[in-house]
């Protein structure tokens, strides 16, 4: 099966051309190691029934107001900053058909990737986003170091026939200095980035056209038991 996978420009090392890995996580695997960060194309892998389902369900949940502004920052600094980000987002609970599909890949990847990376990785949360015209997200990063949360970020877009003009590209930053731009990634269905969390400041251009796609974060973490279920000291 072939993979598009797009080369990144920051390095003076040539990346492994596509196709040649076989097994499209290899490549992700080689890019992560290389560079912190790959872009992609597995329509043929996912198949496109579960690529249209997962559209209709965000266009569905967008037109019924299902989509909640997002906010910046954990805790107590979560704040709603429209200057920062501008996107509305669904967080997904796996329970859904496509979604449950789409929770059974991520376990493929969270567990593709701790084979060949050892990243000790445990779970993974994911929400939809939609960017109506004139949203954009300015540059951050998705996790602060030692914190062993959010160590890969991936997002998964659903657009069919995203032209530049559209906008909404994804810029990638260089992780040494985050005013050279590495890459840019137009979101186009079944293509995805990946990119490690802490290290990899990225931006979403403004968008000219809604823009669809899934973020899913692989974490280290485990999921905090409820407190009533926690043993006494
Ligand atoms: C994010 C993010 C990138 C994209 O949600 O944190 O950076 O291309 N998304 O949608
Ligand atoms: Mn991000």
């Amino acid at each position: 099966m072939e993979h598009n996978v797009a080369v990144p420009i920051c390095s003076s090392v040539p990346p492994e051309p596509a196709g040649v890995l076989g097994d499209w996580l290899d490549a992700v695997a080689v890019g992560l190691t290389d560079y912190g960060w790959v872009s992609v194309d597995v329509g043929d892998h996912m198949g496109d029934q579960l690529l249209q389902s997962l559209r209709d369900e965000i266009q569905i949940l967008d037109l019924t107001a299902g989509m909640k502004a997002a906010g910046v920052g954990r805790g107590a600094d979560h704040t709603r900053d429209r200057s920062i980000r501008r996107d509305k987002i669904a967080w997904l609970q796996g329970v859904t058909v496509p979604q449950n599909a789409l929770f059974d890949f991520f376990d493929g990847v969270r567990a593709g990737l701790n084979r060949r990376l050892f990243l000790g990785l445990k779970r993974f949360e994911a929400h939809y986003a939609t960017y109506q015209p004139g949203d954009f997200y300015r540059r951050h990063l998705d996790s602060f170091a030692g914190r062993a949360s959010r160590v890969v970020s991936l997002v998964l877009y659903l657009n069919e026939d995203w032209q530049a003009a559209d906008g909404g590209a994804l810029q990638i930053f260089n992780r040494e200095n985050d005013l050279e731009i590495c890459g840019s990634v137009l979101p186009e269905m079944g293509r995805m980035a990946i990119f490690m969390s802490e290290d990899i400041p990225h931006e979403v251009l403004q968008a000219n056209r809604t823009r669809y796609s899934v973020a899913c974060w692989f974490r280290q973490d485990e999921v905090p038991l409820p407190l009533e279920v926690r043993l006494p000291l």
